[in-house]
């Protein structure tokens, strides 16, 4: 691929992944991603900062063909879609050393088998003078791995924040332009990669905002020219409200559940609590992600099944708790066939949410009138609780 000139002696030289569909076997990729790679080119040094997914080594290599010396690989991240990369950059340029947080090279060196005598531990806050281009490196710890680091090109603001600020995103344009397409990208990544870790996500948003960014370079996606597109929107995923709007998350072997999902959101809808219903049998898990972010009550629905909650439920609620969205509330709803007693234990579906968990609603089978009831009374109850908490629209 080409190298984009972003300013004098600043280039990117990534590679667009447009044809990726799932990432980490699990994280669906709708409009494939990227893997940014810049160059930073001093009056006296080079820098490369961060690889791109191994697959994609031969076409990082021809971009960088042309270029002579790389004294420094900086690797913000060490998961392998960045680093991947790493051992065939630095046996390319065997005269180029290998920067990283101080857990970074551990990790780098663990995971790559790097050589440990080229691997050197940037501190937080230190710099590197290339030669009018002065490199200021910023941890950022758990975004969202420990490693994790940002760099600070002083002379000219950018900001290279790698997964930080990221998004899985496929595109020919080098810079974002304000719209749905670019809000949403962003919004799944955060939702999928880094919601778990909102707290640590927002003491790095603290950490860069006085820097007086002119432009955000991601290892992921489009680079942000108009940073507050991005800085905006991760604040307020990070630290706004839930808002009045339930997930209602089911399965249903033989539709005696999802006739009560079906139930449950009408009730809620017409108490007007805003709601999004998944059948999670073909339901996005990044659509889910995404809801959740913004969600402040989980309604999740399945039949018992080989003495427990349905397998399909299980995941959903796995993934769900290792998400960690900000909602307050929780409850379970399903039917049975001869014994509720696999259903009777919801507080161990979400064990690290901080959720208050509402009345279980049970069927015996199909669900009839006194069932319907019971889901219209849950559904009071997420209205009367969203409205004492003042919960926004
Ligand atoms: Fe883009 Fe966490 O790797």
């Amino acid at each position: 691929m080409a190298m984009r000139k972003i300013t004098e002696g600043v280039h990117w030289c990534g590679v667009v992944d447009w044809d990726r569909r799932v990432f980490d076997v699990l994280v669906p990729l709708p409009d494939g991603t990227s893997y940014n790679s810049y160059l930073v080119q001093g009056a006296e040094k080079t820098a490369l900062l961060d690889g791109v997914d191994d697959a994609k080594i031969p076409l990082l290599l021809e971009t960088l063909r042309d270029v002579p010396r790389i004294d420094y690989i900086v690797s913000h991240h060490a998961e392998q879609d960045h680093s991947g990369a790493l051992p065939a950059l630095m046996a390319w340029h065997p005269e180029a050393r290998l920067l990283a947080s101080a857990m970074g090279r551990k990790l780098l060196i663990e995971l790559l088998d790097l050589p440990a005598d080229r691997v050197v531990a940037v501190k937080d806050g230190e710099t590197l003078a290339l030669g009018g281009k002065t490199l200021r490196f910023l941890y950022t710890p758990w975004v969202h791995w420990p490693e994790t680091m940002s760099t600070w090109l002083e002379e000219d603001g950018i900001l290279f924040s790698c997964d930080f600020y990221g998004a899985h995103l496929a595109t020919s344009e080098l810079y974002a332009k304000e719209g749905v397409r670019v809000y949403r990208a962003a919004k799944l990544y955060y939702a999928q990669i880094m919601m778990p870790y909102a707290k640590q996500v927002a003491k790095s948003i603290e950490k860069v905002s006085g820097l007086g960014i002119r432009c955000i370079a991601p290892s992921h996606g489009p680079l942000y020219d108009k940073p507050a597109i991005v800085m905006d929107s991760w604040r307020e995923w990070v630290s706004a409200p839930p808002q009045n709007l339930a997930v209602v998350a089911y399965v249903s072997m033989h539709g005696s559940t999802r006739r009560m999902a079906e139930r449950l959101v009408d009730a809620l809808i017409a108490r007007g609590v805003s709601v999004r219903q998944f059948d999670l049998a073909t339901a996005d898990l990044g659509e889910i992600a995404m809801t959740l972010v913004d969600t402040s009550t989980i309604l999740l629905g399945t039949p018992a099944m080989l003495n427990g909650v349905h397998p399909v439920a299980a995941n959903a609620a796995f993934v769900i708790n290792a998400l960690h969205p900000k909602a307050k509330y929780a409850g379970l709803f399903g039917s049975f066939g001869w014994g509720s007693k696999p259903l009777e234990n919801p507080a161990a579906l979400l064990p690290d949410l901080q959720v208050e968990l509402l009345p279980t609603v049970l069927a015996r089978g199909l669900p009839r009138e006194a069932e319907f009831a019971a889901l219209d009374r849950l559904a009071d109850t997420v209205a009367a609780k969203h409205a004492a908490a003042g919960l926004a629209g």
